[in-house]
């Protein structure tokens, strides 16, 4: 039996595309893009955020999948195996055991702001936003920070319905659901936006997003844009790699890539417009921080008529998207520890949620009791948890992993996989040799002060 035949399948490659894109496109599209942008400087960030996506993302989204589909294994063994293959150090494997603890790491955080927009469900449908101010919905939100059991809870609930879906199976997860809701939510946020654009500010939204002004883009907000890159294709942590080992042999990696990456684009920006449109509008701050969607979409959907069933429903599907994004968090820990035969799919999934829920519950205190405790570069525990994991561990990770692919691997066996035209590949294989590296090498020692931007 060939490895290829051992192993689960996904079902198509739109299942494929599906849970990839389900992977890529969740809190960080539409809570962490807009204030993102908002707290580093508007265009500036939103340009070097697409060149990027452009120049790092996506060629290396085709490499993560590259190395998946021909290993065949999870990232930290898969790593050792094409490392053994190519003739190189075995401790490759550390670049996919990295990404396993990454998403341990991004989990802790990610779930309790996904436990956030459950309890925003809640608020919209009990009508709380109707007729709300900035002010009130401001207090809203503060209120929810303040109260640790209730912030408590809703991580469970989070962390429990994404291990309870990993617990049974890629294959058995989400993916016909994903069929109805991704769109749905593209949807929605179409709705809203066009509810921007006529009550909004949406002319002083697109200059605030796309004027280019390139003095404005200081050395933090270059790694905070190539971070975001990386986090929101899910790139770096070997997450498109476990999925890509699941994938047919016949499909198409560089169109597949393609698709996800506009595709997680379009719903980044779309959310973006539609915050800043609200924002310029009601006199609010750009720059609020990791809570500017709870405080300014709430004063839209009280607003609205029929604002209880958009607020609900709005909700209800970016808390959908947040769950295929988890899910596939902790996919690379689960592979690891159920291939390497150390425990059950069931226990592993079980075993990594509960590391990330622990660590979880000093993030939900970050927010309140422990506000004033400071970690990494005098940050707080929810700051030094992602600054950490987005702007260092996944853009070192990709870093590695384009070395590997450029220079380590055999280039017929990466075009075996790729199958590509012998130009596109000769391009593909030059941006990861040398543009990737050097644009993720540059902007990091940027922020050294090494160099200049
Ligand atoms: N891409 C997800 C988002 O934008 O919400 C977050 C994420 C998922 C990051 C998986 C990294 C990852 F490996």
């Amino acid at each position: 039996m060939t490895q290829a035949q051992k192993r689960s399948t996904w079902a198509s490659r739109w299942t494929f595309i599906l849970a990839t894109a389900g992977s890529a496109i969740g809190l960080g599209n539409i809570w962490k893009f807009p204030y993102m942008t908002g707290v580093n400087g508007g265009s500036a960030f939103v340009l070097v955020f697409l060149g990027c996506i452009l120049l790092i993302g996506i060629p290396l989204m085709m490499c993560e999948i590259m190395l998946g589909r021909r290993a065949q294994k999870n990232p930290a063994d898969g790593m050792r195996w094409l490392a053994d293959k190519a003739g190189a150090s075995p401790h490759w494997k550390w670049v996919g055991l990295t990404g396993v603890i990454a998403g341990v790491l991004i989990l802790a955080f990610y779930s309790v702001i996904g436990g956030w927009v459950i309890r925003y469900i809640l608020h919209a449908l009990n009508n709380s936003f109707t007729g709300a101010d900035a002010g009130l919905v401001g207090q809203l939100f503060n209120d929810m920070l303040a109260s640790a059991p209730s912030l408590l809870l809703w991580h469970t609930v989070f962390t429990v319905m994404t291990v309870w879906v990993v617990a049974r199976g890629v294959n058995h997860g989400l993916e016909r659901a994903s069929q109805i809701l991704m769109p749905s939510l593209f949807g929605i946020l179409l709705f809203i936006l066009a509810y921007s654009v006529l009550e909004g500010n949406f002319g002083q939204a697109m200059q605030f997003m796309f004027t280019p002004d390139f003095s404005r883009i200081t050395p933090g907000a270059a790694l905070a844009a190539m971070g975001h890159a990386f986090f929101s294709l899910s790139l770096g942590m070997g997450v498109v790699m476990v999925y890509g080992s699941y994938l047919q042999r016949h499909v198409s990696i560089a169109r597949t890539s393609l698709y996800i990456a506009i595709a997680d684009t379009a719903v980044g920006l779309l959310a973006g417009l539609t915050i800043f449109s609200l924002v310029f509008a009601n006199q609010l701050e750009p720059t609020a921080g990791p809570g500017l969607i709870f405080q300014t979409l709430p004063i839209a959907f009280g607003q609205m008529w029929g604002g209880q069933v958009v607020g609900s429903l709005f909700f209800l599907l970016v808390a959908f998207a947040a769950w295929t994004s988890s899910i596939s968090l902790i996919e690379p820990a689960v592979a690891w520890l159920t291939e390497r035969k150390y425990c059950s799919r069931r226990t592993g999934a079980w075993l990594t949620g509960f590391s990330a829920w622990l660590l979880g519950i000093c993030v939900v205190l970050s927010f309140n009791h422990w506000s004033d405790v400071r970690l990494l570069f005098d940050l707080g525990i929810f700051d030094t948890l992602d600054k950490l994991t987005t702007n260092i561990l996944l853009p070192l990770g990709g870093l590695m992993m384009a070395i590997f692919a450029g220079w380590v691997m055999r280039p017929d066996h990466v075009q075996d996989e790729l199958g590509l035209k012998t130009v596109a590949f000769r391009a593909w294989r030059f941006i990861i040799r040398y543009v990737s590296p050097i644009a993720i090498v540059m902007i990091f020692l940027s922020l050294l002060g090494l160099i200049r931007v």
